[in-house]
This record gives structure tokens, sequence and C-alpha cells, in this order.
């Protein structure tokens, strides 16, 4: 028994460790001449959906749940990434792309993030609407 204990207190020890290395979370200040209201025609249905789905990972204003301070938990969640986003025809081309194959939203967000998740006719809505925003920079 007295084994059972030294494993658990180490296991508790371990765990209080892992809190003191946490991934950067910070939210700079956006210009908001370049957000997608500013720089597309979009209906305000398509930025709910964007918002919904995309906008954790791909704004500054990631709402930072509490699972995402807690190790090892928070080593998953690498909201920001290292993205620099390209050309906006390739962005629109992409998203699209994205969305149908199932690849964003992520499937590990959408485990903790189920209202993210996108239907068939949603993601459809979105893709009309980039293939005819990627018009303009043809
Ligand atoms: C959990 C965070 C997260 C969410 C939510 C998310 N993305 Fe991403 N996305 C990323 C990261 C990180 C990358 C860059 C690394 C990669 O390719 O995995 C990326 C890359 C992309 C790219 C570029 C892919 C390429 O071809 O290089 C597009 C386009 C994109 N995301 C669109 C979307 C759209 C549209 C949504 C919403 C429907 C969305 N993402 C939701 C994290 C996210």
């Amino acid at each position: 028994m007295i084994r059972m204990k030294y494993i658990v207190a180490m296991f508790i020890i371990i765990l209080i460790v892992l809190q003191f290395f946490q991934p950067e979370k910070t939210n700079p200040a956006t210009d908001s001449s370049l957000s997608l209201e500013e720089q597309t025609e979009i209906s305000p249905h398509i930025a709910k959906l964007i918002g919904r789905a995309c906008r954790d990972c791909h704004t500054n204003d990631t709402v930072w749940p509490l699972h995402s301070y807690i190790a090892p938990i928070s080593w998953l969640v690498d909201y920001e990434g290292n993205y620099e986003p390209p050309m906006a025809w390739v962005l629109l081309d992409a998203t699209c792309e994205q969305i149908m194959l199932g690849k964003m939203p992520p499937k590990r967000y959408l485990v903790v993030h189920p209202e993210a998740k996108l239907a068939d006719t949603e993601k459809e809505a979105i893709c009309g609407w980039a293939m005819e925003e990627k018009k303009n920079y043809e």
C-alpha cells in the first residue's frame, strides 16, 4: 500500500511541475481594416459561421478556455500556430478546400468545441462565398 501512495504522490507532483510549462496565450491588438468585413463582401450569416468555427484560431480574439491553462492539455492548444496568411486568392481557395476536406476546424478542436462543427449546408455556404470572393482577385 505504501508503494501505491508513493506512486500517486509522484504523479501529483509531476502534474504540478508541468503547470509551469505553458504555451504563450496572448491576444495582440487587431487592425480592423484587415477584417473580413472590410476586405470582402460578406453576409452576416457567413460572418457568423466563420466566427463560430474559425475565430478562436484565425483572429486575435481568441477565447482561452479553462482547459487551455491545464497542462498537459494546454500543450495541445496551438490556436495561433505559426501561421502567416498568404495572398487573398490562395487563402479563399484554401478556405473552401480545408472546410470540404474536413481539415478545418481541426478535429481535436471540435472535441472540446462541438459548437464549432459545421453542417454540410454551412460548409457549402462558406465555400460559395469564398469562391465568389475569389473572383475579385483573379
Ligand atoms: C484549433 C484552431 C483552428 C481552428 C478552429 C481553425 N483553424 Fe485553420 N489553421 C489552424 C492552424 C494552426 C493552421 C496552420 C497549420 C496547419 O496547416 O495545420 C491553419 C491553417 C488554415 C488554412 C491554411 C491551410 C493551407 O493550405 O496552408 C486555412 C485556409 C484555414 N486554416 C482555414 C480555416 C477555416 C475556414 C476555419 C473555420 C471553418 C479554420 N481554419 C478553423 C488552426 C485552426
